[in-house]
């Protein structure tokens, strides 16, 4: 299936089917949405240095995140609610992640129970775990996602309370309907109490490696790896979460550095190309995730428009790879990455 190659023409095109409500709740982000609109533009703070004469014959963007073999270096974020985009819901999304040979993230707010999403991500599923006051309703979760076979925990630490959203969440009753009751009432709660200590109890009560979905600043960066996390996510969660919040392409260099190797380091937030995703892994991600672009081609294609979608960015990475001089994406050359000169951006 053909989608619009230009991520405003996707959005504009997905943004023609959906009811507004949907629309509203997906595009959003917090307060005045600066940072919905500089992820994007961030990444292009970086320009690309090419090497020449490289065998273009020997690029693979093959990889692996945690061991799991990945087809391409981009993931599906987890993202709540598919059915308000399209009527197969996450097992859409599932069945074109294990096409296209990626992981998908199923949120903790998914429309379809985990069981019915799970066996159709054959490549690889994580579960993004909303850590739930009640310690038992936390670990019934995390049960769920160990018996359905997920390969990864994912615990969003972004999220104490939700951002303030000014669209997106307006007529909650309309809401729940088109997203689905069960998931909704869930959906609302959000955790204050959640600390380094509660992390390491979750990590402790899970045989699953734990990923952190939500780092910023270098010094949580360097805790979650001290702590004995696998991963974390260099993520303002889309920009729905603390509006002004740097852009995950600028926060990603000081974060690689404070890990320092001991864990495996994810971006995302506005990653919309090849070039993108070529960027991220110069700088030093092992992977990056998308969110909106997929829930755009849910919304105009279901599974063959998430396909779409990933073969496309596959297919671009491989090119910005080849004509990059890189081979490997877990051996990208940091120098093929240079910072754009202020004053001509
Ligand atoms: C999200 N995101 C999100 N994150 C999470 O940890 N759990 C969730 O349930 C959701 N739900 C969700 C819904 C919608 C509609 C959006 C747009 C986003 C955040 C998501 O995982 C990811 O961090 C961002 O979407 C990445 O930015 P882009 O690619 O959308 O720019
Ligand atoms: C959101 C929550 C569900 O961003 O993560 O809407």
């Amino acid at each position: 299936m053909e989608l619009p190659w230009d991520p405003a023409a996707l959005e504009a095109a997905a943004r023609e089917r959906l009811p507004a409500i949907a629309y509203a709740y997906f595009a959003a982000g917090a307060g005045m949405e600066s940072s919905v609109a500089a992820n994007p533009r961030a990444w292009g703070r970086w320009w690309l240095r090419p090497r020449v004469l490289v065998d273009a014959g020997a690029v693979s963007t093959a990889t692996t995140v945690l061991g799991t073999p990945i087809a391409l270096p981009v993931m599906l974020a987890p993202c709540a609610f598919h059915r308000l985009a399209h009527a197969d819901a996450e097992a859409a999304t599932a069945r074109a992640a294990a096409a296209a040979g990626t992981v998908m993230m199923v949120s903790t707010h998914s429309s379809l129970p985990l069981e019915q999403v799970v066996p159709h991500a054959t490549a690889g599923a994580w579960f993004q775990l909303y850590v739930d006051p009640d310690p038992g309703v936390t670990l019934g979760r995390l049960r769920r996602a160990e018996e359905c076979g997920c390969g990864a925990l994912v615990i969003t630490v972004d999220a104490p309370v939700w951002g303030v959203r000014y669209r997106g969440l307006g007529d909650s009753a309309a809401f729940a309907e088109a997203a689905g009751s069960t998931a909704v009432s869930s959906g609302a709660a959000t955790f204050l109490g959640l600390d380094w200590a509660g992390v390491e109890r979750i990590a402790a009560a899970t045989r699953l490696p734990v990923v952190l979905k939500g780092i910023l600043h270098p010094d949580d960066a360097g805790r979650a790896a001290a702590s004995g996390v696998a991963g974390l996510v260099v993520s303002n969660h889309g920009g729905r979460q603390l509006d002004g919040s740097i852009p995950p392409a600028l926060a990603l260099p000081e974060v690689v550095a404070a890990v320092a190797g001991r864990l495996e380091v994810y971006v995302d937030g506005g990653v919309r190309s090849g070039a993108d995703v070529l960027r991220a892994l110069a700088l030093g991600a092992r992977a990056v995730l998308v969110g909106r672009p997929y829930l755009w081609a849910l919304t105009l294609g279901g599974e063959a428009g998430v396909l779409a979608l990933l073969r496309r960015l596959g297919a671009e990475t491989a090119n910005a790879m080849t004509l990059a001089g890189q081979t490997d994406p877990a051996r990208v050359d940091p120098g093929i990455v240079v910072a754009a000169d202020p004053r001509l951006s």
